[in-house]
């Protein structure tokens, strides 16, 4: 997904003997995507990465998030006041919205993974909201904080090491296909272009790998919405080294490098990330339009083909009522929706915003989750509606 990077001990050419210092033969561990035609990077391990064994304990189902509201309505879903525990499950993150290419949720843990995790079903990308810590994987160690995106490549081994005392917020983005940089940031060699809004050097990967020992050999695969558990031989912190595409890596949203417009620009054109059937857009502090005339408030609109999913991270929202740090809105396909009532008129002759929130575009309806039904915030569909209540300014 991203250059060619390296780190560690190599041999010489792929599929050749790489010998440790004692002369011990080292294990070439190829991690491939589309079968063997896409991004790939080659490890190589102290001992044979494939040795786990299933441990006793039963799989764990996840639960779904296919209900499907009766009404199809603007809906706005509340940040939890504080954490929420979802035991039995090992990992508490909960699902919010879903549908065939992505699943979002969220997650607010209180302790360090006590297991490593792969995730067979996609690609992660997270949204540090709040916290920082060490994303401990397989290929090196990626420091996060507060602002990051961090991405997780499909069924890389991986845990979170929180730092001490820093409440954790995370956006949780599983996507099913792919995540890819949009094609239109690169120039005819695959370098990032001049005009894209980030640069090869935002992107944070793993700090060199080095064999470490741990004594953890648990970790739970995530398949078709389960949980399944194995042990591994040996610690998988025993990498010498790697190189290839396939990498995790963390970018800060401040690196993202807004463009502005006369006139009000289109979502598309903050896109951060894509992945079949979602586009993830990042919505950082800019200079708004600067024609003379300009209605900078986005425009109603009726974008017909996509549900929109925003979760709003820092900065002020008084254009959106009831909506504040950590608050998510999807607003579903097939409904025009646009700013509250006195948002679009108050907007003239503003000249900044410091609004931070990501965006999702979902191709597919989303359904959501018990969860999700539970931090629903009922009055939001109305608020949107002049004569039910009493009028937002900003
Ligand atoms: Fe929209």
């Amino acid at each position: 997904m991203l250059e060619r990077r390296s780190s560690g001990l190599l041999a010489e050419a792929p599929h050749t003997q790489l010998r440790a210092t004692d002369g011990r033969l080292l294990y070439e561990h190829c991690i491939t995507r589309q079968g063997f035609d896409g991004p790939y990077t080659i490890a190589y391990h102290e001992r044979r990465p494939h040795e786990a064994l299933p441990a006793a304990d039963a799989p764990i189902t996840l639960p779904p998030a296919d209900r499907r509201p009766e009404r199809l309505l603007r809906r706005h879903y509340q940040a939890p006041q504080s954490p929420f525990s979802l035991e039995p499950f090992p990992r508490h993150r909960g699902r919010l919205l879903e549908n065939a290419d992505v699943a979002v949720s969220l997650a607010m843990p209180t302790r360090s993974d006590a297991a490593y995790f792969a995730n067979a079903d996609g690609d992660e990308l997270y949204f540090i909201h709040s916290g920082s810590g060490t994303l401990r994987t397989l290929l090196g160690d990626v420091s996060y904080r507060t602002g990051d995106y961090v991405y997780v490549p499909r069924s890389l081994l991986h845990r979170f090491v929180l730092d001490a005392g820093a409440p954790q917020h995370f956006l949780v983005i599983e996507l099913r296909k792919p995540l890819t940089l949009p094609a239109a940031y690169r120039n005819s060699v695959g370098q990032l272009r001049m005009d894209a809004p980030y640069t090869h050097r935002d992107f944070r990967a793993p700090l060199s790998a080095a064999p470490r020992e741990e004594n953890l050999r648990d970790f739970w695969l995530k398949t078709q919405g389960t949980l399944q558990k194995y042990q591994l031989a040996a610690s998988p912190l025993d990498v010498v080294g790697w190189d290839g595409s396939l990498y995790p890596f963390a970018l800060s949203i401040d690196a993202f490098k807004p463009k502005v417009g006369k006139v009000h620009l289109p979502p598309p054109v903050h896109a951060t990330f894509e992945a079949p059937g979602v586009l993830i857009c990042s919505f950082v502090p800019r200079l708004l339009d600067f024609h003379e005339r300009a209605v900078p408030c986005p425009y109603p609109h009726s974008s017909v083909d996509v549900d929109e999913v925003l979760f709003y991270s820092r900065g002020n929202f008084t254009s959106r009522r009831g909506v504040g740090p950590g608050s998510i809105s999807h607003h579903p396909r097939g409904i025009p929706h646009g700013p509250h009532p006195g948002a679009y008129e108050a907007s003239i002759g503003s000249k900044s915003t410091d609004e931070l929130a990501v965006m999702l575009d979902c191709t597919e309806p989303l359904t959501r989750s018990q969860l999700a039904e539970s931090l629903e915030d009922s009055d939001y569909h109305g608020s949107f509606v002049e004569s039910a209540g009493s009028h937002s300014t900003g």
